[in-house]
């Protein structure tokens, strides 16, 4: 399998200088594909990274998953040579989720990795391990935190239905967690070098009592801070105040999203489950994977795609063949994804197209029977191929005023192109066929 680092194939290098802007999303738009890694404590009860919330666990029974967390089969590397050889141009880290446990060695709480069995810092090592792969550096860090003394309690907390727990929370300040939520965010835009991306999760302000948002969080305070640490650094759309990136999440757009530039990033799971969920068994196929993600791409949008990995710091045997189905596809048909985007030209049922300067790609959700009728592009292509092998594909012109007689082809509009497909569909999770472009639209 060959490995995809470095810069989107066909790719400029987004400039490292602070450019602000639509030149702040190049690198994202030209990426296309991510990996998500949501691990933390969670991953040992391995029953969904919201179990203290669904089984409403009190901090004392959930402490034991503090006390016994030792990822000792731990190696990032393992990881970022994974997400490399999928194809994946960037990462987004969780730093700390709802559960409040950090992943690197924060001055402002011991509720942290270094204070766990595990020792040491979980989150160097990734980031380390990922930019040496060639990928972009996303953090996700999550704005609830359950563990801290100064959240309040609302409808989202474990704690929301404990009305003991609930009058010895009366006194807490949303300003005092805030000011650990800002602290945090600026550790971690100081001590790990150039980040990416910022991924924060999530405001809920009219969806539960005592839901919060902007102004809990201090929104817009934050985000200015965040932009003074790192200017280039791109920001989703979850702090209750406009981002830069539209986040749809496990589902897949109709159609391309509004958004700074248009830009949008559907975040999809393997198997419903963002943590490690041991007896989950709702798996998506690869090819179904492989087929969001040309769907996105068609409209404008990326894919950043999930992994949970286990307690002792593996990534789950069943994650792997994934990952590993989807880098032999973008091997071969990268080029049709990579700074590749919606075209103008409207393809047939059953397919999608994504275009990238004077190269139009078609992608073969269903295979037909012989031929594809191609409308509005007769005299508009010099070439075609089966973009996984090469092979030219034959293109003809059929004149629709022609009385179609047995075997010759009548019934196609005019304008129309003609492609001849071959009767056995090629042995991949998505067929494309590459249309080089006599001029660019
Ligand atoms: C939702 C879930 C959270 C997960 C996030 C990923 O916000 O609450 O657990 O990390 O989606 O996008």
């Amino acid at each position: 399998m060959v490995r995809t680092t470095g810069s989107p194939a066909g790719g400029e290098e987004t400039s490292g200088a602070s450019t602000g802007g639509r030149d702040r999303l190049g690198w994202l738009r030209e990426a296309r594909l991510g990996m998500f890694i949501h691990w933390g404590l969670y991953s040992m009860p391995a029953r969904h990274e919201w179990v203290k919330h669904a089984e409403r666990l009190d901090d004392a029974a959930y402490d034991t998953y503090f006390e016994h967390f030792d990822p000792d089969l731990f190696d990032p590397e393992v990881w970022a040579d994974h997400a490399a050889r999928a194809g994946m141009k960037y990462v987004v880290i969780t730093t700390k989720h709802h559960e409040g446990f950090c992943l690197w060695d924060s001055a402002l709480t011991d509720y942290k990795a270094t204070r766990a069995p595990a020792g040491r810092d979980l989150l160097r090592p990734m980031i380390e391990a990922f930019r040496a792969e060639g990928l972009r550096i996303g953090l996700y860090h999550s704005l609830l935190d359950w563990h801290h003394p100064e959240f309040p309690i609302d409808g989202m907390h474990p704690q929301r239905d404990d009305a003991g727990a609930i009058a010895a929370a009366k006194g807490r300040d949303v300003s005092k967690y805030a000011d650990y939520l800002h602290g945090q965010v600026e550790e971690l835009l100081t001590q790990f070098g150039r980040i990416d991306y910022m991924w924060f999760d999530f405001s809920y302000r009219q969806r539960v009592w005592g839901g919060k948002g902007r102004q809990d969080w201090r929104s817009e305070e934050l985000l200015a801070r965040v932009r003074e640490l790192q200017p280039d650094v791109v920001v989703n759309d979850r702090l209750d105040v406009p981002g830069d990136v539209t986040t749809p999440e496990e589902y897949q757009p109709a159609a391309p999203m509004a958004g700074d530039d248009g830009l949008w990033e559907a975040c999809q799971t393997l198997n419903g489950s963002w943590g490690y969920d041991r007896d989950n068994l709702n798996w998506k196929s690869p090819d179904m994977i492989v087929r969001m993600l040309v769907d996105g791409v068609s409209k404008g949008g990326n894919l950043l795609l999930n992994v949970g990995p286990n307690a002792r710091g593996r990534l789950e045997p069943r994650a792997v063949p994934v990952l590993e189905a989807i880098g032999e596809w973008m091997t071969l048909h990268g080029r049709s994804i990579y700074r590749a985007g919606p075209s103008e030209f409207v393809p047939p049922a059953d397919c999608r197209f994504t275009q990238r300067d004077d190269r139009l790609y078609v992608h073969l959700f269903a295979w037909p029977l012989g031929h594809l009728h191609l409308r509005g592009l007769a005299g508009k292509v010099r070439y075609a191929q089966l973009l996984h092998d090469g092979s030219e594909i034959r293109m003809q012109v059929i004149d629709p005023h022609e009385q179609a007689q047995n075997t010759k082809l009548g019934g196609v509009g005019e304008g129309t192109l003609t492609l001849t497909l071959p009767i056995q569909r090629p042995a991949v999770a998505v067929p494309v066929i590459e249309l080089f472009l006599r001029q660019v639209r």
